[in-house]
C-alpha cells in the first residue's frame, strides 16, 4: 500500500520543508477546545526538527472564502501549537509573498514558522497552479501530513505536488496504514458499525461497506429508515420516507454479497429528547404510535457485543443513539467499552473516525482503548466510501518527480 514516499526518503538538513498540516482545529473565545490535531503532529515535527529541517507550516483555518478574515487568523492557533511544542513557534501574516518568503528565511534549522491561513487567498481553493507554484517557491521540500484534509484538490494538497520533491508525514502514514489495515486488507470477519442520523448522507458508504464486510451494524436514525423499509412501524421518530427505496437497495444488495446486515432489536423511546425525561425500552417491532425513538436497547446492545467478539476487525462510524443528551447515550457507550475492551485484549483491532464518532467516543471516555481514532471527518468518509482521494492521488503521481529529484533524496 506504501505507494508513494515517506520522510524515510528525504534528506531535510538545513532544507526549508513545508508541512501541509491540518490545523482547523476547535476553538472557542480565541482558545482551542480540542488540541488532538495538534497533538498528532508532533511526531512528524520532532522528526524534521532533529533531522535539521526549517519547518514552515502550511494549512487553511475555517472558511474564509478567499479573503483575508481576523476571525479564521491561525495565530492563536500558533500560539497553542507554541505551548504543546514547548518551544517557541514562529507566525507569518500571509502564506505567499514578501512577508512569507522573509519568514521562512528567518528560520533556523530545527525551528518552526505558521504560515496564516492559506484560504485567505482565492488560489487556494481553486488549485490555481500559480498560486501552488507561490507557495512552493517557499521551500524545496514538500511534506503533505493533513489526511484530513485529503479529500479537497486545493492547491496545498495538490497543486504543490506538480513542484517540489514530495512526501508523507508520519500522520498521514499512520493513518493510511489504520485505514488500510481496517478495509483494504482486513483481518476477517469484519465488523462495520455504522449510527448517525440519515441516510441519505451515507449512501455510497453504506454500498462501499456492504462490498467489503461481512456484517453491517445500523444505529442512530438512519436505522429508523431501515426499519420502516421493512415495513415497522417507527412512532413519531426522524426517518427519511424519500429513502426508503434506498434502504431496501442497501438491503437487497448486503443478501446478493453475503453481508449481514444488523438492525435493532429493541430500542429506548421517549416522548421527547429532553435529558431525564421518562423513557420505555420496546421491541423494535412494538414502537408506540405517539413515542420516538433515541437509542438502541438492552437486547440490541447485548447482540452487538456478542457479534464483536467473534470477529478480529471493527471499523466504525457515528453514533448509535442520540449521544449527547443522555440516557440515550448508554448503547454508544456500551458498545464502545466493549469494542476498547477486545482491542485491549488483543482480540479485534478496531478503527473509528468521522463527524460526531470521535466526540462519542471521547464521551464513553475510551478513546485510548481504539486501535486507531481518526481526527479526519470528511476525508475519512470519503476513504470509507471508497473514493480515491486527491490528497492521497497527488502523493501518489509525486513519485516520479521525486525519482528525477534525487539530488534531494
Ligand atoms: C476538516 O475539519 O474536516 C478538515 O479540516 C477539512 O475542512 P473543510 O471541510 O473546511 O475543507
Amino acid at each position: 500500500m506504501a505507494d508513494f514516499l515517506t520522510l524515510d526518503d528525504v534528506r531535510v538538513n538545513g532544507k526549508a520543508v513545508l508541512v501541509r498540516a491540518d490545523l482547523n482545529v476547535p476553538m472557542k473565545e480565541g482558545r482551542v477546545t480540542d488540541a488532538t490535531r495538534l497533538e498528532r503532529l508532533i511526531p512528524t515535527l520532532k522528526e524534521l526538527a532533529a533531522g535539521g529541517a526549517k519547518i514552515a507550516l502550511l494549512s487553511h483555518f475555517g472558511r474564509p472564502e478567499g479573503k483575508p478574515d481576523p476571525k479564521y487568523s491561525l495565530r492563536p492557533v500558533a500560539a497553542e501549537l507554541a505551548n504543546l511544542w514547548g518551544q517557541s513557534v514562529a507566525f507569518a501574516e500571509d502564506c505567499v509573498g514578501p512577508v512569507a518568503t522573509a519568514a521562512v528565511a528567518a528560520l533556523q534549522p530545527g525551528q518552526i514558522l505558521v504560515l496564516e491561513n492559506l484560504r485567505f487567498h482565492p488560489g487556494e481553493e481553486a488549485n490555481d497552479p500559480a498560486f501552488a507554484k507561490e507557495l512552493a517557491a517557499l521551500g524545496e521540500i514538500y511534506v503533505n501530513d493533513a489526511f484530513s484534509t485529503a479529500h479537497r484538490a486545493h492547491a496545498s494538497t495538490v497543486g504543490m505536488t506538480q513542484h517540489l520533491p514530495s512526501v508523507a508525514g508520519r500522520l498521514m502514514q499512520a493513518e493510511l496504514t489504520a485505514l488500510h489495515r481496517a478495509l483494504g486488507r482486513p483481518e476477517r470477519p469484519v465488523v462495520a458499525l455504522v449510527g448517525g442520523s440519515k441516510i441519505s448522507t451515507k449512501l455510497d458508504l453504506l454500498h462501499n461497506l456492504i462490498a467489503r464486510v461481512d456484517m453491517l451494524v445500523l444505529g442512530g436514525g438512519m436505522a429508523n429508515t431501515f426499519m420502516a423499509a421493512k415495513g415497522l412501524s417507527v412512532g413519531q421518530s426522524l426517518y427519511e420516507p424519500e429513502m426508503l427505496d434506498a434502504a431496501r437497495s442497501v438491503m437487497a444488495d448486503a443478501d446478493k454479497r453475503g453481508c449481514h446486515i444488523f438492525l435493532p432489536k429493541d430500542v429506548v423511546v421517549a416522548a421527547e429528547l429532553s435529558p431525564g425525561v421518562a423513557t420505555q425500552t420496546v421491541a423494535a417491532s412494538a414502537v408506540p404510535a405517539d413515542m420516538k425513538i433515541f437509542d438502541l436497547g438492552p437486547k440490541s446492545v447485548a447482540e452487538i457485543k456478542e457479534n464483536l467478539t467473534m470477529c478480529k476487525t471493527v471499523v466504525w462510524n457515528g453514533p448509535l443513539g442520540v449521544f449527547e443528551v443522555p440516557p440515550f447515550d448508554a448503547a454508544t457507550n456500551e458498545v464502545a467499552i466493549g469494542v476498547a475492551d477486545l482491542t485491549k485484549r488483543g482480540r479485534i483491532l478496531s478503527v473509528a473516525g468521522g463527524g460526531d464518532t470521535v466526540a462519542a467516543l471521547t464521551g464513553a471516555g475510551v478513546t485510548q482503548g481504539i486501535s486507531y481514532l481518526s481526527a479526519a471527518g470528511g476525508a475519512f468518509l470519503e476513504w470509507m466510501e471508497g473514493k480515491d482521494l486527491p490528497g492521497i492521488v497527488a502523493l501518489r503521481q509525486a513519485q516520479p518527480t521525486m525519482k528525477k529529484a534525487k539530488a534531494i533524496l
